[in-house]
């Protein structure tokens, strides 16, 4: 049985499998509106969640399938103290696949050793988001046409953001790939982010505080949200939190084919001003979610069309 837990657990080939059947569900829904009949979906999320949760939900939907959710670390036995272990052991008796979000790093992993369904990391703490990093890579692919040869800039919270971590191993592996990560000091990339994903591949990167700076040689520009939920104390986060603010007038230096993009929810590091520039791309990125989402429940339930 096959679970995912991390970006890593896909190889290129899969990569390229599940991007073309999104694709193939995108030009073609009706093909695969009973694909998932009879079968059920369990969305466990006890951190918040808007786009991960209905996006794997209206995946299941759109493919004839149904859901159970969890909602809310209040809302199941776990607010008790059930542990993750028994959770999934429990959830494995009604459903057929399960996606977990949950604020503890490798909690997804504990459900996947106790599951007799496939488990899908919705996001765990500051570690990693799989899922998110297959919607971005149909939006690149769909924007760019390529992964290789890409200057890809990843910007704002990076040592909590999960979805960065997730993306750094994901676009390593493709030829040309360079990385600008500009964040504040106190907020860089882990170390064993750049060791096991950068270093191993002699991935070039460099590392500055400076957007406008950095900007301009830019093909893909990443911007996250400082993760207020992951600092230790609220004077930190109030001094951080607004360190990259994406305008018009900023993006004025940029490329004319850039990709802006982000995993939302945004708080300010993008201008709404910018949202009718035809250079973003996040509310695209959050509709190629639910289509990379499809995709990767069918692969797991091994369901053919
Ligand atoms: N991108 C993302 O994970 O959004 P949600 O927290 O709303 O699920």
């Amino acid at each position: 049985m096959k679970h995912l837990l991390d970006i890593k657990d896909l190889s290129v080939a899969e990569l390229d499998e599940l991007i073309a059947v999104a694709n193939d569900i995108i030009a073609d829904p009706r093909k695969y509106s009973e694909a998932c009949h009879g079968k059920k979906l369990a969305t466990l999320f006890f951190e918040p969640s808007t786009r991960t949760r209905l996006s794997f939900e209206a995946a299941m939907y759109e493919l004839g399938g149904n859901v159970l959710s969890v909602a809310g670390a209040n809302t199941s036995s776990a607010a008790k103290g059930e542990s993750i272990a028994d959770t999934a052991r429990v959830v494995s008796c009604y459903a057929d696949i399960m996606a977990m979000r949950h604020p503890k790093e490798g909690a997804p992993l504990v459900a996947a050793m106790n599951s007799s369904i496939p488990v899908i990391n919705a996001g765990d703490g500051g570690h990693n988001h799989p899922t998110q990093t297959l919607a971005d890579l149909l939006t690149i692919s769909r924007e760019k046409g390529r992964f290789d040869h890409l200057t890809v800039g990843l910007c704002g919270d990076l040592k909590f953001g999960r979805t960065v971590h997730s993306l750094i191993h994901a676009l390593s592996r493709y030829e040309g790939v360079k990385f600008v990560l500009i964040s504040p000091e106190e907020l860089k990339v882990p170390s064993y982010v750049k060791a096991e994903a950068l270093k191993t591949r002699n991935v070039p990167y460099e590392q500055t505080t400076d957007l406008s700076e950095a900007l301009p040689s830019l093909d893909i520009l990443y911007m996250t949200r400082v993760q207020r939920e992951r600092f230790f104390n609220e004077e930190d986060y109030l001094r951080l939190k607004d360190s990259y603010i994406l305008t018009p007038e900023k993006l004025k230096a940029a490329k004319a084919d850039l990709c802006v993009m982000h995993p939302l929810p945004r708080v300010n590091e993008i201008s709404v001003a910018v949202d009718s520039d035809p250079r973003a791309c996040y509310f695209k990125q959050v509709l190629y979610g639910k289509y990379m989402r499809m995709a990767l429940i069918l692969k797991l339930l091994e369901v053919k069309v």
